[in-house]
């Protein structure tokens, strides 16, 4: 075997592995049956009824009223319709966490401004486990109830349309991940391993440790901050606003000031020691990573790629779009690695410059411009991993063209099916990865190079900040690249048998 297939054949096993699943049909035979889909089908709208009886000397009246929450259901997202919730919008979280590593606890007062897009007499919050001490809107006291993770509030004053509100939820106990139906291989969520805290939620384990609307769609800006024993380092997303060490406690406050999806949000605590870069070039971004005291100076080598796949991509996409970029690295192995905003989840197996340059792709690619709907991952993972192979070829002198004509054998001998027919237990399986990846390279070979890179430019430009779905991305190649392109797209995308990957324009 030549030595650049066996290689790509390795990226593929591993980030197969990595996504801990090996296509489509086996890893839908694999599933577990979660509690997430077990909560999801039992939930009913948890919608509060109350009885009255009169009791008259002749009659017994009874009398039900019934306080509807809004769109109780969820947004409706076609794998997920019961997470987020209708009614607002959220601006900003401001999540207050103190943590104690020993017991795997926490006290917690999570702060959530939005604007109510109707009138609002209750509404909706996603969180799982934990217990809730008191809810508050707008200062006072408000009503709540809990049914799976739907936590109702209703305020004593029906919320006027259009006007913003605080949320305030107390709240504690011990975090729990959960299962969820489109990540067969690990709970999403909290997690507690070997003296570590760390968070990987995608995509639903963030209501493990805060109350949020939960949906993609919903973004907002945030505050974390995190109390923890002096000693230990707690890090979130964004820049480090301040650091104080008070009675054998020290707090870290976390600021996120661009639009962040509630999955991106992340938290790490552990003995871990920070290694500052200074910003990337004059006004760019704050280069910083986490990682296991005394690690051996291969980690610290291994991370050295990063300012090269920055550079890379911001030669194809435009400026790096947020104020700092990082990896944390875990003291233990994970399999995977996760792309949790301006700072990326890495075990200290997941360090290959390939994996590293993935998870900095998903920062334009999945962070910046995000999926509209879980169903629409393949626009998070097929740009990765177009992106990564692409780095990856550059940094190890491979020819891209050959790489993606072995990898086509792969998908045909694989018979992976299309990634926008895909169901929610193939969310991180070889189709969306690997078939989303060769789409936008029979674009590519369709549209030659400088159609192929204008296109990928406006598919980002167009949703900075926001997010996108596959019907958008195609108006743009047809409009970019005409009716033909469009269909080679469509068919990479949505027929069942592996297109042909076309001859170079
Ligand atoms: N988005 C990640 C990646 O491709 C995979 C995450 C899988 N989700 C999880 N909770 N482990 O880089
Ligand atoms: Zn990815």
């Amino acid at each position: 075997m030549p030595p650049r297939l066996r290689s790509l054949i390795a990226i593929a096993a591993l980030l197969a592995t990595a996504c801990g699943s090996t296509g489509g049909d086996e890893s839908a035979d694999t599933v577990p049956p979660t509690s997430l889909a077990a909560t999801t089908t039992t939930t009913t709208a948890p919608t509060t009824t109350t009885t009255t009886t009169t009791t008259d000397p002749t009659t017994t009246t009874t009398t039900t009223t019934t306080v509807p929450p809004t769109e109780a259901e969820g947004l409706g997202d076609s794998f997920y319709p019961f997470l987020g919730n209708g009614g607002y919008d959220v601006l900003h979280y401001d999540i207050d966490l103190d943590v104690d590593p020993a017991t795997n606890t926490i006290s917690a007062l999570t702060a959530i401004t939005a604007r109510a897009t109707e009138e609002l007499a209750a509404f909706n919050l996603d969180l799982s486990g934990l217990e809730i001490q008191s809810v508050t809107v707008d200062g006072t006291d408000a009503g709540f109830s809990r049914s799976g993770h739907e936590l109702t509030v209703e305020p004593d004053d029906p919320i006027a349309a259009g006007s913003e509100f605080e949320t305030e939820v107390a709240y504690s106990g011990s975090p729990e991940a959960i299962d969820d139906p489109g990540v067969s291989f690990f709970k999403v969520g909290w997690q507690q391993q070997d003296g570590v805290i760390y968070t990987a939620s995608e995509p639903s384990g963030a209501m493990t440790w805060f109350p949020s609307n939960n949906h993609p769609t919903d973004k907002a800006t945030f505050e974390i901050r995190v109390t923890v024993p002096e000693g230990l380092v707690a890090a979130a997303n964004g820049l480090l606003a301040s650091e104080m060490t008070e009675n054998g406690k020290t707090t870290f406050v976390w600021r996120m000031d661009d639009p962040m999806t509630t999955y991106l949000a992340a938290v790490y605590i552990g003995g871990f020691e920070r290694m500052d870069h200074g910003p990337l070039y004059d006004g760019g971004p704050l280069l910083r990573d986490y990682v296991p005291g005394d690690s051996p100076p291969e980690v610290a080598n291994a991370l050295s790629v990063t300012a090269d796949v920055i550079a890379f991509l911001e030669e194809l996409l435009g400026p790096y779009p947020f104020d700092a970029y990082g990896t944390i690295v875990m003291p233990f192995p994970l399999g995977f690695a996760l792309e949790n905003q301006t700072l990326s989840l890495h075990g200290n197996d997941t360090l290959a410059p390939f994996i590293i340059a993935h998870e900095v792709a998903h920062q334009w690619l999945g962070n910046s411009v995000a999926p509209d709907d879980w169903s629409e991952i393949w626009l998070n993972e097929g740009f990765a991993t177009y992106l990564h192979l692409m780095f990856a070829a550059e940094h190890a002198g491979t020819n891209l063209n050959d790489d993606m004509t072995a990898l086509h054998a792969q998908l045909v001998g694989a018979g992976a099916g299309p990634p926008r027919g895909i169901e929610v237990e193939d969310l991180f399986g070889l189709t969306v990865y690997y078939r989303g990846a060769a789409t936008l390279h029979a674009l590519r070979l369709h549209s030659g190079d400088e159609a192929f890179f204008e296109i990928l430019r406006a598919h980002y430009d167009r949703s900075v900040g926001g997010t996108t779905s596959t019907a958008e991305f195609l108006a743009l190649v047809d409009e970019m690249a005409g009716p033909a392109a469009m269909d080679l797209v469509e068919s990479w995308l949505f027929d069942d048998a592996v297109p042909e990957l076309p001859d170079a324009a």
